[in-house]
């Protein structure tokens, strides 16, 4: 990473977490990706696995993200601000699920290999997922320790803690349950998220200055959003 990306991703993790209101916006962003499995019917398909240590790994990343959902609705509520329900493309996998043609909903008449075949999507999705979670995860426990922000702080790095497990496990169980496939498939989802994490930038870039630009100096937000969205780089 160059010290141009890694200047900016602090300074803007620093900006998010210099407020109440910016910082729960943030939050309210990671929370409603914590929250999105809830809405669907197609993660985390432990009903459809064979090995018993997928289905206990799939059911503790289940009750993990359901745990984190709670915790950063007690955070957002500790800032003094608003839980907000996102959806569309202020929700991450739904950016993401838009940039591949994969499909992890399975149906009882599938035959046992294109079961293990659509599991196997699921957890390559997840893996980008949970990557790039951990890495803006990352960003924003520093940001916190810089900012004083300590309590917001311990929080983040607990959910962090969950989701470099869910990135290790994620990429291990997709190649053991895709075998030869598993490079393709592992691409396949890797390209998506490349994609999908600038057309997500850009978008909570797009967000956050139409909300809180008249805050800080016009010049500062606009000349780094510009830089930004030039250089590709994922904020949140
Ligand atoms: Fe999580
Ligand atoms: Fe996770």
């Amino acid at each position: 990473m160059s010290r141009i990306e890694r200047g900016l991703k602090l300074r803007w993790h620093r900006e998010l977490a210099s407020s109440p209101q910016t910082h729960a916006w943030a939050l309210n962003l990671y929370r409603a990706g914590e929250k999105h499995p809830q809405t669907v019917d197609d993660y985390f398909p432990h009903a459809h696995a064979e090995e018993p240590w997928l289905i206990e790994a799939l059911r503790r990343h289940e009750a993990d993200e359901a745990r984190h959902t709670w915790l950063y609705t007690q955070a957002i509520r500790e800032l003094g601000q608003p839980v907000e329900e996102l959806n569309g493309t202020d929700v991450f996998n739904q950016v993401i699920r838009q940039h591949t043609d994969a499909r992890f909903d399975i149906r009882d008449g599938m035959s046992r290999d294109e079961k293990r075949f659509r599991i196997g999507h699921f957890l390559a999705h997840a893996h980008f997922l949970e990557v790039r979670i951990s890495q803006s995860l990352e960003w924003h426990v520093e940001a916190c320790e810089q900012m004083g922000a300590r309590a917001i702080g311990a929080v983040v790095a607990e959910v962090l803690a969950d989701e470099e497990r869910h990135v290790s496990y994620t990429r291990s169980a997709a190649m053991e349950l895709l075998g030869s496939k598993a490079k393709e498939v592992l691409a396949i989802h890797q390209a998506g998220e490349r994609r999908a994490n600038f057309d997500f930038s850009q978008h909570a870039v797009r967000g956050f200055l139409a909300r809180f630009g008249r805050r800080s100096p016009t010049h500062l937000w606009f000349g780094w959003s510009a830089q930004v969205m030039r250089a590709g780089v994922a904020l949140v």
